[in-house]
């Protein structure tokens, strides 16, 4: 079996991004384009695939994980044929055939590659290259065939003639060439074109002339090998991501309620029967388990909620975890790795951080629980706060099991209150409590009757006078 190398440029900076960050970096459902990329290739178990990095060579490499890939650097820019170039020592005895792919074309898949690379082979072709046909072939390079259907040569729009403009078959910017004729073929570029650059699409004219066997395959579904060169056909293809996310998640047995208004990254993953509503933003690694419904207007981002979570409308959760049968919002958030066990509960405008709530726990309105434990079967009042921070560090507060917490408490951690601890309502406690104990801020009621009459007349009186 012929051996398979791959190489993906990624060194280029994309100006018309018209960005501080690689282009390669940029995010397409929550993943830097480039990861796609790797991916796709990667899963074709090439015998080495090299990465071309240059601009924010560091940022770009980490972006790549790092099994398996090693790195070339290119120095300066100086167009896709000098980047394939930077590569070639990592090439070095290697006879079989390299597939060159850019790391902008982040919707390409395994499937389209590999049936590639086996019609490149069948055809012992020495060079071939994957096109599309577009209705707005825009500034993707042309590709140019005789009038007998071979192809004889690729010109950039820049570079074109307007009769070649007028061809709608582009060059996907994705090759399969053998080694050997590759790198000759590179040494002989010359920045002869608009940009003054070395030009990867200049060995197709080479090869021809050259008479080696030159294929142009036309690719399926030209929205795959699409590449993002501006903002504006990233957020296109963040739309076509995104449809397809949904459909995923739909045949795999997901419910959207209104399907164009869930964002769902690509490192997410949803349990069957779960119930998703409007304006859900699922991000990162969320992981949701089965039978769960999220009502809506939800931002979540790396969390695992378990089974049969319900989440009422409109809640931000961050780096959480919810447990089996857990309940959460509306209004609440959690952040910071706030742990619910199962069956615990938070509702309206409840914030937890960094906390964990004990099973069948309940804070269920307008409370800060920040570096907490709290074991299970307690119950948290209303305007329940725990004072975890003095402007200098941060303090844990713990509550045992069963313990009940009167409304409007203050805790002022560091603290323990232990199990079965009833707190009276309005009490701020500042020292540990031993189990079973109840806890109350002295304080006596008074009611002074006409008080008010009196004030009254007193401010009209004031008023008068001035
Ligand atoms: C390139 C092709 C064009 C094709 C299109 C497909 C050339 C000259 N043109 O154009 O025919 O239709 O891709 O998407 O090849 N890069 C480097 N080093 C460089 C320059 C670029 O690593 O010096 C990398 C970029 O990071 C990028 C890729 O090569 O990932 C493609 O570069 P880009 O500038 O986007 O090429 P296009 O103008 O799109
Ligand atoms: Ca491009």
């Amino acid at each position: 079996m012929e051996q398979l190398g791959v190489v993906i440029l990624a060194a280029g900076l994309g100006k018309r991004m018209h960005s501080a960050r690689a282009k390669v970096l940029h995010l397409l459902a929550g993943k830097p384009l480039l990861s796609y990329v790797i991916h796709a290739t990667q899963r074709l178990h090439p015998d080495r695939l090299v990465v071309v990095v240059g601009h924010q060579a560091q940022e770009v490499q980490q972006a790549c994980g790092g099994d398996g890939i090693a790195f070339a650097l290119q120095r300066e820019q100086r167009g896709t044929g000098d980047a394939v170039r930077a590569a070639q020592a990592h090439f070095a005895g290697f006879h079989g055939d390299v597939l060159l792919v850019c790391g902008d074309t982040p919707l390409l898949t395994t499937t389209t590659l590999a049936r590639f690379v086996q019609h490149h082979r069948t055809q012992q072709a020495t060079l071939s290259v994957l096109t599309a046909q577009l209705d707005d072939p825009a500034d993707y390079g042309r590709v140019i065939r005789a009038s007998t259907g071979q192809i004889v040569k690729i010109v950039e729009a820049r570079d074109a003639s307007a009769g070649e403009r007028a061809v709608q078959e582009i060059n996907t910017g994705i090759y399969c060439v053998q080694a050997d004729f590759l790198f000759a073929a590179l040494e002989r570029l010359q920045p002869t074109n608009a940009q003054g650059e070395y030009y990867l699409t200049d060995i197709v004219a080479q090869a021809v002339v050259a008479g080696v066997p030159t294929q142009a395959v036309l690719a399926t579904d030209p929205r795959e090998v699409a590449g993002i060169n501006s903002r504006e056909e990233l957020a296109k293809m963040e739309k076509t991501r995104q449809t397809q996310l949904r459909s995923h998640w739909m045949a795999a047995g997901v419910t959207l309620e209104d399907p164009d208004t869930v964002y769902i990254d690509e490192g997410v993953t949803i349990g069957r029967d779960t119930v998703i509503g409007p304006n859900t933003h699922l991000k990162g690694n969320t992981i949701i388990g089965t039978g769960c419904r999220i009502d809506g207007s939800a931002y979540i981002e790396n969390c695992r909620l378990g089974n049969g979570v319900r989440v009422y409308f409109s809640v931000v959760l961050g780096d959480s975890e919810l447990g089996d049968e857990t309940v959460v919002g509306p209004f609440a958030h959690l952040r910071g790795g706030a742990v619910l066990a199962p069956r615990a509960e938070i509702g309206n405008f409840v914030e937890v951080k960094q906390s964990v709530i004990g099973a069948h726990t309940k804070a269920k309105h307008l409370a800060y629980l920040g570096d907490a434990e709290i074991g299970r079967d307690s119950n948290i009042g209303a305007g329940t706060i725990t004072c975890n921070y003095d402007g200098f560090h941060k303090y844990r507060t713990r509550i045992g099991d069963r313990v009940q917490v009167g409304s409007d408490t203050t805790l002022v951690a560091p603290l323990t209150i232990h199990n079965d601890v009833y707190i009276a309502t309005a009490t701020t406690v500042r020292h540990d409590v031993p189990a079973g104990a109840l806890v109350f801020n002295p304080r006596r009621e008074e009611v002074r009757e006409g008080w008010t009459a009196a004030k009254r007349a007193k401010q009209a009186a004031k008023k008068e006078v001035s």
